[in-house]
């Protein structure tokens, strides 16, 4: 299964949905890493008065990210997301992505987001406006509709796709529904058999079964996967595995987890600058630990750490906890292999002064990484997924 956004080829039909807060540099790198096929950004507003702040920024292109590097950009006002468009394209961006499926009030109040959905005339402006004023492909994110009553997932995709839409994103709940109840997926295969243009269905896929399902009942070309990665950016690398191969890739041993996990943690330190790095940190590490076999034996403790050493020492113990009360056994020689890179440079002397930005003192455990990442590639039954750093 292929799946292409204007001349992008993707690896494979499984992507990460955009995650306000989540979905990260670090953590887009690591899925992608992982076996996810397709990223993209965090919801990035279209105001120019915005774009220098240091969220804007973070939020915004990154050159080393691998390409395609998908931008998504929220608004309401046609001029302004076209401009906001070109801009991010000037800096980069291969993709342009458009929010017109969050609910989030902040958004919705301004009119922006899925509030757009029942504006069907002011949403053709402004694809139209975003389309014209970039080379780059641009795609849409949306619900299936406004409203229980009023599903008109069907008529915007066709908007979407006169206007020069090149892919789109469902999620299978209606604005008016938020996030409460079950997702339907008869609108996104409407959807599917509405448009020429590649869909991803998305909206509560939590296995690879149900990923599968998704894709043989909608038709969709690909699925989306949010939520469910949380703690897990393994997740849409399995599912891509499946999809693929029909073989379930089993979820990396503990080991390997800890392995992704300082790594994430040390990319995020890197990424935000120690103080805010160890604050956006604790919310992966709540996604990681909930993962765990053993919830009763984790140390509250963990989520209040203050300091990167502290989030590192903690976390490393929480799985070497795990792995003393469970069966599931961490090699012996994993605890050499974590060494903080602060204190190995203080053994042989090299400790430098401590700064603001950890990136000056804390070096990624990236070596390790790459190899223990192929480790997980390799023990796929079909040896096939591919793993790329
Ligand atoms: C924390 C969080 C932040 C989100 N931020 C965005 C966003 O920035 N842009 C967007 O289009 N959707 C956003 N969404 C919606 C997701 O992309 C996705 O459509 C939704 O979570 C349903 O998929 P899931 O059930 O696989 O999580 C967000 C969802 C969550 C949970």
């Amino acid at each position: 299964m292929t799946i292409a956004i204007g001349p992008f080829m993707l690896d494979n039909p499984v992507a990460l949905a955009p995650m306000a807060g989540v979905t990260d540099l670090p953590f887009r790198k690591l899925c992608r890493s992982m076996g996810a096929g397709y990223v993209v950004g965090e919801m990035l507003a279209s105001d120019p008065s915005l774009r220098k702040t240091r969220k804007s920024r973070l939020r915004g292109v990154h050159l080393e990210e691998p390409s395609p590097r998908a931008v998504q950009i929220v608004g309401w006002d046609p001029a302004t997301m076209a401009d906001a468009a070109k801009y991010n394209v000037d800096q980069g961006a291969s993709i342009i992505d458009i929010n017109m499926g969050c609910p989030a009030k902040k958004v919705c109040q301004r009119y922006a987001g899925s509030a757009l959905l029942d504006q069907e005339r002011l949403v053709a402006k402004i694809l139209e406006a975003v389309v014209n004023a970039v080379d780059a492909p641009v795609t849409l994110k949306i619900r299936t509709g406004v409203s229980p009553q009023n599903r008109n997932g069907v008529n915007i995709a066709r908007i979407a796709e006169g206007a020069g839409i090149q892919a789109l994103a469902v999620h299978g709940r209606t604005r008016a529904c938020k996030y409460i109840g079950e997702v339907e997926y008869t609108t996104i295969r409407e959807i599917c058999n509405a448009v020429a243009i590649p869909v991803f269905a998305n909206g509560d896929i939590n296995t690879v079964d149900q990923a599968a399902w998704v894709l043989n009942h909608t038709k969709a070309s690909g699925v989306m996967i949010g939520r469910r990665a949380h703690g897990a950016p393994w997740f849409p690398g399995q599912v891509a595995s499946f999809i693929r191969t029909g073989n379930v890739l089993p979820a990396p041993t503990l080991e390997m987890q800890l392995e992704y996990v300082l790594h994430h943690l040390n990319a995020m330190y890197d990424f935000y600058g120690a103080e805010q790095g160890v604050r956006i940190a604790r919310k992966h590490i709540k996604w990681y630990a909930g993962r765990l076999p053993r919830q009763d034996i984790i140390n509250s403790e963990l989520f209040r750490c203050e300091t990167p050493e502290a989030q590192l020492d903690q976390v490393s113990e929480l799985y070497h906890q795990q792995d003393r009360f469970t069966k599931i056994r961490l090699p012996h020689c994993h605890r050499k292999l974590y060494e903080h890179p602060l204190r190995a440079r203080e053994k042989e002397g090299k400790a430098q002064p401590r700064t603001e930005n950890s990136s000056q003192v804390l070096t990624p455990i990236g070596k390790t990484d790459k190899s223990t990442l192929q480790a997980w590639s390799d023990q796929s039954p079909s040896k096939n997924v591919s793993v790329r750093l």
